[in-house]
């Protein structure tokens, strides 16, 4: 049965990666929950997607050169703030659900952050419950290094050659594909490999059923109630009205 990951938590409804879209995520019966890290000026580790606060609250600028005690103030939505790391995990050790870090530092190399977040896990007992993932594959390979009990995957967003042979060799667990780029023959190279996939962003019902019966091991979605029915077999399989993608290499 795959794993239902919700998408910066229930973000399909809720404001994406605050705490209010986590406890959604939990109420529809998630098995996962997928979310995004930075570093504050302070070193604090704080939930957020962007570079900036610019999109997703009333504030501006890099979540670098602000403290958190700035951050927090902002609004990310719904009254909610953003959320630390910490916090998340207080909510979500309750739980018998897996997270995924994202570490977001493609852009901006974040000096210490993967040993920050390692520590932090570690001092919870959570290294069985979190998978690691990065667009920064050097990023991942520290991550690896430093903290070898703890899962985790390249994320990718594109088109990859035998990714994965690519994952194993780098000792990497799963593998993160951008579902558009996820060929039935991708899946079955993968998996061959021996690599579990966790695919985003997976939305609509049609390319649910599809990953489902391909077996692929994680759905990272925004909609993890749909996701949740569809698994559950609750939901009338939808008529084959054409993907956004072909299930082979065009
Ligand atoms: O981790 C899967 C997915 O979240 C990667 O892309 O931009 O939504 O963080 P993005
Ligand atoms: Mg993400």
């Amino acid at each position: 049965m795959s794993k239902n990951f919700a998408h910066r938590g229930f973000s399909g409804s809720y404001p994406e990666n605050t705490m209010l879209a986590f406890q959604k995520a939990i109420e529809a019966q998630c098995s996962g929950i997928e979310l995004d890290v930075h570093l504050a000026r302070d070193g604090r580790i704080v939930i957020i997607h962007d570079e900036t606060a610019d999109r997703t609250t009333d504030g501006r600028g890099f979540i670098k050169d602000m403290d958190y005690a700035e951050l927090r103030r902002l609004d990310a939505g719904s009254g909610e703030h953003i959320p630390l790391l910490e916090e998340y995990f207080d909510l979500a050790e309750q739980y018998n659900i897996i997270t995924n870090v994202e570490l977001k530092n493609s852009v901006i190399w974040y000096e210490g952050m993967e040993e920050k977040i390692i520590a932090l896990i570690r001092r919870r007992g959570l290294e069985d419950r979190v998978i690691f993932s990065s667009f920064n594959h050097f990023s991942i390979l520290k991550c690896k290094k430093i903290a070898p009990e703890i899962r985790c995957g390249f994320l990718t967003g594109s088109w990859i050659i035998d990714a994965g042979a690519y994952t194993k060799r780098h000792s990497m667990e799963c593998y993160h594909p951008d579902f558009h780029s996820l060929s039935n023959e991708a899946v079955k190279e993968i998996h061959a490999a021996g690599i579990i996939i966790n695919t985003y962003t997976v939305n609509r019902q049609e390319d649910m059923e599809r990953f489902v019966s391909l077996g692929v091991e994680g759905i990272i979605t925004n909609e993890p109630a749909l996701l949740h029915d569809v698994l559950k077999g609750s939901v009338m399989p939808q008529p084959d009205k054409g993907s956004t993608r072909s299930p082979s290499p065009p």
